[in-house]
């Protein structure tokens, strides 16, 4: 039985896949906090280069993706689509079941996917210094390496909670020569001001993109860079979904289900939306994304106008919210701790093209426990979420019979993360 299949480096995509090209209908617009009308592109080049405005914007389908990107991609790309053996025989489950393994990457996880290319962007438009948040690190190192890569600098937030769960994420980013901060800080006036409000706060991802946001604004040649939730960060992670598809046709079987966890959206939208063209032909097709109880953005919240960030600081996106001043209860899973949702992946929600489930910190320990022994990879605890989900699926074939073709993406690993599974 074939268990493994990787790519070739010639096999890395070279476009990314803009899915707004392939809606059935136009998305609202981002929208200027102060006059509560679409936002002047112009305004946004106070932190962003131009090129990641342009890609939030357009409607064309093939993005190119730089040679410079390509060939930092191929550190790590393509990345091994595997099939769960261990897994779907601890099951007994008649179902196909198939992971998507972004946690080789060097900084452990599919971030790396638009650190490289959110870098190579500023530093090509001249910008060396970048500020940003992180929930539980991944995203900060991730950029830290990334940054390295293009000789530039990193200034990370990091959420208070998460910088003590899981230290080994600051000492990843000061390696390579970032510089982290537990947030809320008081570096900064927005950071002063959470305190203020409650000195004892765990922090959340909404109050450390406030204060990230503010150092871009207030510093001179840094600008601002986001892990996720921008319609710009899904589409480098199109990388994902692209091999996905290629890597299934030579396994000669088609997927019935995908799943990924639901923090910003990002990992998600990367690995499913590339399937969405068959999705629109083929409406038994099931794309899932498993949020956390303590945050059930997707399957809790309002679709509404709201702010990216805790302070209001960010254009005003449409999208499920729990409201900006949200603050979720400290699991481990910090990457999945954040108050809204992906414009793009909150539509088709709406739509009732993708279904979001909700997952507790138990099922996901559980599920991570279980994967690691019969796989031998031990997740991070917001992969945990997928594979929780992608169990509740293959158990669901086991009592149906059927041969359903489960397929996940497993974002990152939790070498780092050990204190959550600390029993
Ligand atoms: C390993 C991992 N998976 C998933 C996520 C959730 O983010 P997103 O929904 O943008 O993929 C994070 C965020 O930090 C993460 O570190």
């Amino acid at each position: 039985m074939r268990r493994r299949v990787y790519l070739e480096v010639e096999d890395i995509p070279k476009y990314w896949y803009n899915v707004k090209a392939d809606l059935p209908f136009e998305l609202d617009p981002p929208l200027d906090p102060e006059t509560e009308k679409p936002i002047d592109p112009e305004k946004l080049h106070a932190i962003f280069p131009r090129e990641l405005i342009n890609q939030e914007a357009t409607l064309d389908k093939d993005i190119p993706i730089p040679k410079e990107v390509r060939e930092a991609y191929a550190i790590y790309r393509p990345t091994p689509l595997v099939r769960a053996v261990g897994l779907e025989q601890a099951l007994k489950t008649p179902a196909h079941i198939y992971y998507k393994n972004e946690s080789v990457s060097p900084t452990g996880s599919h971030k790396l996917n638009t650190a490289i290319a959110q870098a190579y962007f500023n530093k090509f438009e001249g910008v060396i210094n970048l500020s940003t948040e992180t929930g539980a690190g991944q995203w900060g190192s991730a950029l830290a390496y990334a940054t390295k890569l293009f000789d530039m600098n990193v200034e990370v937030f990091m959420v208070k909670v998460s910088f003590k769960q899981k230290p080994f994420r600051k000492n990843m980013v000061n390696l390579f020569d970032g510089s982290i901060h537990p947030s809320p800080s008081e570096l900064t006036e927005r950071g002063k001001k959470f305190l203020a409000k409650d000195p004892n706060t765990t922090g959340s991802l909404g109050m450390a993109i406030s204060e990230a946001v503010e150092v871009a604004l207030k510093s001179k040649n840094t600008n601002y860079s986001l892990g996720s939730v921008l319609d710009h960060v899904l589409l480098h992670q199109t990388v994902i979904g692209l091999e996905t598809k290629k890597q299934m046709e030579i396994f000669g079987e088609g997927p019935d289900v995908l799943l990924g966890c639901f923090g910003g959206g990002s990992n998600f939208g990367g690995f499913m939306l590339p399937f969405f063209p068959e999705k629109l032909k083929n409406r038994e097709l099931e794309m899932v994304a498993c949020e956390p109880v303590a945050c059930p953005s997707l399957t809790n919240g309002e679709y509404r106008y709201d702010s990216g960030d805790a302070a209001g600081l960010t254009p005003l996106l449409k999208m499920y919210t729990l409201g900006r001043d949200f603050v979720p209860p400290p699991i481990h899973a910090g990457g999945l701790r954040y108050h809204g949702a992906s414009p793009i992946i909150s539509r088709l929600v709406h739509e009732k093209l993708v279904k979001a489930i909700t997952i507790d910190q138990e099922e996901a320990f559980k599920a991570a426990k279980l994967f690691s022994v019969v796989e031998g990879i031990i997740p991070a605890p917001e992969t945990s979420h997928a594979i929780a989900g992608a169990i509740r699926y293959a158990r669901e074939a086991s009592k149906t019979g059927e041969k359903k073709v489960i397929v996940f993406n497993f974002s990152g690993h939790g070498l780092l993360d050990l204190n959550a599974y600390a029993v």
